[in-house]
């Protein structure tokens, strides 16, 4: 062949794999195109709103009864139980019970020993079964109501949303047995290290991440095991929180006592496999939530590698004979309910992939209702996982004309200012209303909680945070929650909720009345740069509402707080931030003049005719003050 046929010979190859590539392109496209019409019916869908609540076959929920077994773990335990307590699972104590199966403790656990437990119904004493699926089927036959929760290792603490969400799943779905993920407590698997006083260990660690008040904090502190197939749906072959009905154990069964080996084997794994694998059955996780093993040396857990592939090659036999399978652990697809949250989502597995996979945990869910629907699955509709992002005020109200103040000054930015103040104080804990993307409760450096009926975090959380999806008035009527939250030691707060000026008072009223003398309160949006900015009804971007009378109310009725009101600007609007200090939480002035103050308020009486007029009243402070401010709060931080 001469140069010029290799020449021609090696073009002729070229188009070829052009062609194909082509080809492959057009291919690409073709699914591309694809995925979006999916994508685009998915998101009608969600559009078009699914209402869990409407949902018809489900069941009226009389309440759920956790079935808890305890095998000399009175520690742990106390920890599982205070997860369990009705108000640390959102809801109300009479639909809640505990019954604890003690399966051979010594010594013997006492009902009463668990006097600070009212949730603890019955213990039920089990001897002679080294396995607990005799006291398991015991608790079920014990239990009072129709939704039952099986936990087979009674060292499992309790993510804060199980129980709520269970009472929307029993409503809304037949039969359901629904998947809570395990994870063990601890940087590193409980299988590969070995931590002499683990119990202690963990205390320590649980004080620093502020559990039980930071209910979700333990997903900063956990890792996913290896029972866990699937790193990014969460799928499993077992749970330690296996929920269910009475009416699906009734038809399916509840454990096989066959499996009577210490531990119990493989009957987790089976009753599992079993329940969800009921074409009847209707299987959910609840990828937002988490039982958490505390490290207690368990069956499996204390063991070498080797003495732990030898016993769980003893367990496979074992359900061999029991079965009469193969160990099958084929995973059904799995319906996902709750929500799922960035700050819930960073938990690593042993080999850091799941990490690394976190960010697109939606993405992966959002597949999962997209193949739904494109394979036509019937059954209840998908959960709210994914919910329909509203509108965002700021983008789709007309941009008001800024009256052109320094643009974005670094000093006087907001955040800025609540850096400083971070600073400054050094708070062991933080409080904030409206968290809104998390912007301003990204700056804490301690322990937060935020309160929001809507947020959507972007900003990542530095340290342990818990944020209630709730208005500030639900979260603060709800006097065993607050004094749960409150038993935290608040030294900075920031209220930035609803701005319109009755909602604003009574969320500093109730800030005040729990926090204490020496906390600082600061309130967002008491210095509007423009009238319209400070009218009860929105019309532009900037917004501040009247949560300037709030100020107006504090000088006439609290002369004896100190306010500080400082030029802040968010962006390129200035908006203010009162800095309020030397609180009296006993003072009741404002509640016992409440009525009275929301009239005045409703009557205009606190109205100005003008942001001249509103200046003129307002404590406004200059930068050098506010540094003065700074200083005495940081000497007072450090004494
Ligand atoms: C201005 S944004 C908060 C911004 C946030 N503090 C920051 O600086 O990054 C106001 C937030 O208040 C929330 N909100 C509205 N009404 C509320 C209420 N009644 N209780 C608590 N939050 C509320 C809204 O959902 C919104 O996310």
């Amino acid at each position: 062949m001469n140069s010029l046929e290799a020449l021609r010979a090696e073009i002729q190859l070229l188009r070829q794999r052009n062609q194909a590539l082509a080809r492959e392109l057009r291919i690409t496209r073709e699914k591309d195109r694809h995925l979006m019409r999916l994508t685009d019916r998915f998101y009608r869908r969600f559009d078009e709103g699914i209402d869990f609540s409407d949902a018809s076959g489900g069941a009226p929920f009389d309440g759920i009864s956790f079935v808890v077994v305890a095998y000399n773990i009175p520690r742990h335990l106390r920890r599982t139980l205070t997860s369990l307590s009705p108000s640390f699972q959102g809801i109300a104590p009479e639909h809640l019970e505990v019954i604890v199966i003690d399966n051979g403790s010594s010594p013997a656990l006492r009902k009463e020993d668990f006097q600070e437990f009212p949730q603890v119904a019955k213990v039920i004493r089990v001897d002679g079964h080294p396995s607990p699926v005799s006291g398991l089927n015991q608790g079920i036959e014990a239990a009072k109501f129709s939704t039952i929760a099986l936990m087979i290792d009674g060292a499992h603490i309790l993510s804060p949303g199980v129980a709520r969400n269970t009472k929307s799943i029993v409503q809304s779905v037949p039969r359901p047995v629904i998947n809570v993920p395990q994870y063990t407590l601890g940087p590193a698997s409980q299988n590969l290290r070995s931590v002499e006083n683990a119990f202690e260990v963990e205390e320590e660690a649980l004080r620093e991440l502020g559990w039980p008040a930071n209910g979700y904090a333990l997903f900063d502190y956990a890792v996913i095991p290896g029972e866990v197939v699937n790193k990014h749906t969460l799928d499993a072959i077992e749970t330690n929180c296996l929920i269910t009905t009475r009416e699906v154990l009734a038809d399916c069964g509840g454990y096989d006592e066959r499996f009577d080996e210490a531990g119990g084997g493989l009957a987790n794994i089976e009753i599992f496999h079993r329940l969800t694998h009921d074409e009847s059955n209707q299987y959910i996780s609840f990828p937002g939530e988490g039982s958490f093993h505390q490290d207690h040396g368990g069956t499996t857990t204390a063991l070498t590698s080797e003495q732990r592939d030898k016993l769980v090659a003893e367990y496979y036999e074992k359900y061999r004979e029991v079965t009469g399978d193969d160990k099958n652990f084929s995973l059904r697809p799995t319906m996902v309910f709750g929500e799922v949250s960035n700050c819930n989502r960073t938990v690593p597995t042993i080999s850091t992939e799941y990490g690394q996979a976190r960010q697109s945990i939606l993405r992966q869910l959002a597949d999962i209702y997209i193949s739904r629907v494109q394979q036509n699955v019937q059954g209840p509709m998908p959960s709210l996982t994914l919910k329909a992002t509203h509108a965002d005020e700021r983008k789709i109200r007309p941009i008001l004309s800024p009256v052109g103040l320094p643009r974005d000054d670094e000093r006087l930015g907001y955040r800025k200012l609540m850096q400083k103040l971070h600073k400054a104080i050094k708070p062991a804990a933080y409080f904030e209303i409206g968290v809104d993307d998390g912007g301003s409760i990204s700056l804490a450096d301690c322990p937060a909680v935020g309160i929001d009926p809507d947020f959507e975090l972007v900003h990542p959380l530095r340290r342990p945070t818990r944020i209630f999806r709730q208005p500030s008035d639900t979260f603060f009527a709800n006097d065993s929650l607050t004094e749960h939250v409150f038993s935290m030691n608040f030294e900075l707060a920031f209220i930035d909720g609803m701005h319109l000026s009755e909602f604003v008072l009574r969320d500093f009223m109730n800030v005040e009345k729990r926090v204490s003398k020496g906390c600082v309160v600061v309130v967002d949006d008491v210095l509007p740069e423009q009238y319209v900015m400070a009218q009860r009804e929105r019309q532009f971007n900037a917004w501040c509402g009247d949560v300037y009378k709030l100020i107006f109310v504090l000088q006439e009725l609290r002369p004896d707080l100190h306010i500080h009101v400082v030029p802040a600007m968010a962006g390129p609007y200035r908006k203010g931030i009162a800095v309020i200090s030397n609180l009296d939480p006993a003072n009741d002035t404002l509640w016992t003049q409440y009525d009275a103050i929301e009239s005045r308020l409703k009557a205009d009486d606190y109205d100005v005719e003008s942001i001249d007029a509103l200046e003129s009243r307002m404590p406004i402070c200059s930068l050098e003050q506010f540094d003065e401010l700074l200083g005495s709060l940081e000497e007072r931080s450090a004494s």
